[in-house]
């Protein structure tokens, strides 16, 4: 989603501005465009499409200054054009916006009334004019951005320059986050801690309704009710190698190459030093005191919630019920006494699940999250917050960070089924000796790229895909639909095996790629017969098994992925590696923009 950045800095802000935009590139935009203030006057330089075109245009056309404001825009209200890029500007003050003012109609209407006409399509334009019309009434800039911010309804990060005023920016957050970055007699505002990371480490989150009014050397928060708020100022270290690509093509195949170290990390953050039990830290979770849990989330958090609904169900007696954020918000569902929720974001930002977490507070016994930004909003409103430990993720499409939740979580899981008596030390103790070996394996399937890159050549030719899987291999089918269509735009669909005779199977022909994941495990010959029956109609089946799975069945499947045999409650985070080769070799075959596909945004702050 839209991008923000803001300096009152002691060098040039142009080429700053840019840098840390093209830190936020990572979230998805469409258009972007800056605006300083340079001898007491606003200036601003805008351009559809990447973020080149507007270095291109600074070129012919430099925009000086040490105070400004950036902005990468994820259209919401109008078209991607360069009247609706921002910063959006009315007369003496420019304003940079991300998520959604609700109220904007109400607003323009009553500035129409006014005589004030508008020029583009987007509810920012209308913040702009908002602000303007208090100046204009004789308000001074702190006073007029206040007054706008008061009127303002729906989700909001902005950032406020005005003329004349090269030492002011103001700040508001409600709903989308931002953070104020502290230097040495210059102060940087940016979406999140990537964005500032090589500017400054020390940083001060806004909480919700907070407006920061910032001067090159101070910053004044204040709260929603209008009293001055101390907000702590912690020290964010992101380690440079984690916003760079590492020397491979794109970040969506560094991110699939970390896969083994990040995963290990994770272990040993929660496994105990002899690596036989699982500790969660804060204040630790009362598996034995609930009865069920509901796990709510979004896109591929929600597939690694689906997954572990049969870990937790399986290994724990755990009844989970799991939804999808954007409808459990609207639902209102009732949560029955001892009822733990749990809330999975890799940003921890995901405007539906933050949503829902706040439906969940005060009515189930505990608020649990998963999440891979510990400063997140999802993360500061549990009462239990566990890391995932996956490290910036960058490329849009959800890789490590799919793989880490499910770590986690299959360590939950595990916990669980401890604390509630259905796993005794040894068993427990085993499974986690299995989970330890997993990284090495999952470094030997990474070390066979080419095989993936040629089984994708293939699919590259397909206009649609389906997915099959039965067990803890559906949710994985889902996801690797998911992974398919977002970054190659190909078609892909995916259903549990036994569904496939309800509908579907009327998609299958000769043209019809079919990719089946499917473990030898206690349910693989149902899952054979499924594909049998694909087979018979003339689909081309590539087969994701391990060595015994594939000698069972090695007759009429198109091809064959053979991966490591290992523990079936397991297979989710092994097989998640084909799933997400075959969509990256896949997208990279068709060309398209692999680490920033059309129309997608990284962190969905807005509904
Ligand atoms: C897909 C993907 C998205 C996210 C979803 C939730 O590859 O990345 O489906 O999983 O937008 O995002 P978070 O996890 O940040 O809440």
């Amino acid at each position: 989603m839209c991008g923000i950045v803001g300096i009152l800095g002691r060098h040039e802000a142009s080429p700053i501005l840019v840098e840390a935009l093209k830190r936020l590139e990572y979230r998805g935009y469409d258009s972007a465009g800056l605006a300083t203030v340079n001898d007491g006057h606003l200036e601003r330089r805008r351009a559809v499409g990447k973020l080149v075109n507007l270095s291109d245009l600074l070129v012919r056309e430099p925009l000086a200054g040490k105070a400004g404001i950036g902005h990468t825009r994820w259209a919401t209200h109008g078209a991607p054009n360069l009247a609706n890029t921002h910063p959006h500007r009315a007369g003496p003050v420019a304003v940079v916006h991300n998520g959604i003012i609700e109220n904007y109609r109400e607003l323009r209407a009553e500035l129409t009334e006014l005589g004030t006409g508008h020029s583009t399509d987007t509810d920012t334009e209308t913040v702009a004019l908002l602000a303007q019309h208090y100046l204009e009434a004789g308000h001074p800039p702190r006073e007029a951005a206040m007054r706008t911010i008061a009127r303002l309804e729906g989700a909001y990060a902005l950032l406020f320059l005005f003329d004349g005023e090269p030492d002011l920016l103001i700040a508001a957050r409600k709903g989308s986050p931002l953070a104020v970055g502290h230097g040495d007699g210059e102060m940087f505002v940016g979406s999140d801690a990537i964005a500032l990371a090589p500017l400054t480490e020390r940083i001060t989150y806004l909480e919700e309704g907070d407006c920061a009014i910032i001067a090159r050397d101070s910053v004044e928060i204040v709260d929603e009710n209008g009293n001055i708020a101390n907000r702590e100022m912690r020290r964010i270290e992101i380690d440079p190698a984690q916003i760079d690509k590492g020397g491979h093509r794109h970040f969506m195949a560094k991110e699939i190459a970390e896969q083994p170290t990040v995963i290990s990390d994770a272990l040993r953050h929660y496994l105990t030093e002899d690596g036989r039990d699982v500790v969660l830290p804060g204040t630790g979770v009362d598996f034995a005191g609930i009865d069920r849990m509901v796990l709510v989330a979004c896109g591929t958090a929600y597939y690694a919630c689906l997954t572990a609904k049969y870990w937790f169900e399986q290994l724990a007696g755990l009844p989970v019920d799991v939804d999808i954020a954007s409808e459990f918000r609207y639902r209102h569902p009732p949560i029955p006494d001892r009822t733990a929720a749990l809330f999975v974001s890799q940003s921890g930002e995901t405007a539906d699940t933050l949503a829902a977490l706040r439906y969940a507070s005060g009515r189930a016994d505990s608020l649990l999250s998963v999440v891979n930004v510990p400063e997140s909003s999802i993360a500061r409103e549990s009462d239990v917050a566990l890391p995932i430990l996956a490290g910036a993720e960058i490329g849009v499409a959800s890789t490590k960070a799919f793989t880490c939740q499910l770590t986690v979580l299959l360590l939950m899981a595990l916990r669980a089924g401890r604390d509630r008596g259905k796993l005794d030390a040894e068993a427990l103790a085993d499974r986690l000796s299995a989970l330890r070996g997993l990284p090495a394996i999952l470094n030997r399937v990474l070390a066979r790229d080419s095989e993936f890159r040629e089984a994708a050549r293939a699919l590259a030719e397909a206009g649609n895909a389906l997915y099959l899987g039965r067990g803890l291999m559906y949710p994985l089918a889902l996801e690797g639909a998911l992974k398919m269509k977002e970054i190659s735009y190909i078609h892909a669909e995916a259903y549990a095996s036994g569904e496939l005779k309800h509908g579907p199977i009327a998609l299958i022909d000769k043209t019809m790629p079919v990719i089946v994941m499917a473990p030898c495990d206690a349910l693989f010959g149902k899952t054979v017969s499924n594909m049998q029956e694909v087979m018979a109609r003339g689909g081309r089946v590539l087969l994701i098994t391990d060595a015994e799975g594939a000698q069972q069945q090695d007759d009429g499947v198109w091809r064959q992925v053979i991966l490591p045999q290992v523990d079936p409650a397991l297979t989710p985070i092994l097989y998640a590696l084909p799933a997400q080769l075959l969509a990256y070799h896949t997208a990279v075959a068709k060309g398209t923009d692999v680490d920033q596909p059309r129309n997608l945004a990284k962190s969905v702050t807005v509904e």
